[in-house]
């Protein structure tokens, strides 16, 4: 029996990377005071702009960086600042870049193999073939392509090898960082259907990283919505893009053309105007309130606490109500 409903739980994670500024010894407040959780077997998207500190949770949920505060929770367990060496068979990560993450110099056998060579070093020459060429062609690669390099082939398929690599060992976690953004949209249907399939086959949970609603709504079972290393909203993929309560989610929809006229006119059209804040001297109250066109003085003075408006839909807005 599973310890906990959840596989992964973030409790008020934080990561800051330290940089020198003007002499002064600064910190990219990069993921800020982050909590969410993901059920077993289901995807969570999470999204918002770049910069927004979405590879840094994927990356600190795997302990490539060590949190600054806060906790990871996985499958029960604390694993905030424990030994990871239990933890890597259940738990793997797809990079954002699949070409600078696939060594150039091995074959795609060896780079689907390498994770069982590290997990399961004492695995038979049979089981591992075997294992490769099932992996290979879960991802819809065939057996002619094992000895090929990365560079023959397209973007596409680069990312199915990358897919491929993470899943071999039959991880119950999975980060998935922008797995479709640099492909096109025909590409990107095709590779979230696989993993979809994949998905339903093996049980796994994804959380499943882009920077557009539009990406993560069918694969996303619930949807964590980040702005500047915090979170704006979460809710049911489906409510969420519906009914989007937070001027931040509703700008990031208005920028999505919408073919059902219903919704079309039930949304508010936002424009975002302006860029980012910086990271590392981040707004004073609410963090959107420098480009929010319903800011007021509360939001320049004091952050909202994030809500729960029912049914697990989380809102932070000082405003929302009234929008
Ligand atoms: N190792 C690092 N050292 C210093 N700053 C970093 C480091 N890694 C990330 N950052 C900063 O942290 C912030 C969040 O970066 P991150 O890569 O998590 O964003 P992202 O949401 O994944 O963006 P994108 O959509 O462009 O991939 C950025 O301001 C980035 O410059
Ligand atoms: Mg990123």
């Amino acid at each position: 029996m599973s310890k906990s409903d959840f596989i992964l739980e973030l409790k008020d994670l934080r990561t800051y990377f330290p940089v020198r500024k003007f002499l002064q010894k600064k910190f990219v407040k990069a993921v800020d005071g982050v909590s969410f959780q993901v059920r077993r077997g289901e995807t969570v998207g999470l999204v918002g702009e770049s910069g927004c500190g979405k590879s840094t949770i994927g990356r600190t949920i795997m302990r490539f960086h060590n949190p600054t505060g806060g906790r990871i929770i996985f499958d029960g367990d604390d694993i905030t600042a424990c030994d990871m060496k239990p933890y890597r068979k259940r738990m793997q990560m797809v990079f954002q870049d699949p070409y600078s993450s696939l060594d150039p110099r091995m074959t795609v056998g060896d780079i689907v193999g390498e994770p069982l060579d590290i997990q399961y070093p004492n695995m038979s020459k049979a089981e591992r073939h075997d294992r490769i060429l099932e992996q290979i062609h879960l991802v819809g690669l065939n057996s002619e392509q094992l000895s090929r390099f990365p560079h023959e082939f397209s973007g596409g398929q680069r990312q199915r090898i990358s897919i491929a690599r993470a899943m071999v060992i039959k991880p119950e976690f999975m980060v998935l960082d922008e797995p479709v953004s640099a492909l096109d949209v025909s590409i990107q249907a095709q590779i979230i259907n696989m993993l979809m399939d994949l998905q339903e086959r093996m049980g796994q949970a994804f959380l499943f990283i882009a920077h557009d609603l539009a990406v993560v709504r069918h694969i996303s079972k619930q949807v964590v919505v980040m702005y500047l290393g915090h979170v704006m909203e979460i809710n049911e993929s489906e409510d969420l893009y519906r009914h989007p309560l937070h001027p931040y989610t509703q700008a990031l929809l208005s920028a999505i053309p919408v073919p059902d006229p219903n919704t079309s006119r039930a949304r508010k059209r936002e424009v975002l105007v302006g860029d980012v804040p910086s990271p590392i001297d981040p707004p004073k109250g609410c963090v959107f309130c420098t480009r929010c066109k319903y800011a007021t003085e509360v939001c320049r003075e004091q952050a909202p606490q994030i809500e729960d408006v029912g049914g697990g839909h989380l809102v932070a807005c000082h405003h929302f109500r009234e929008i």
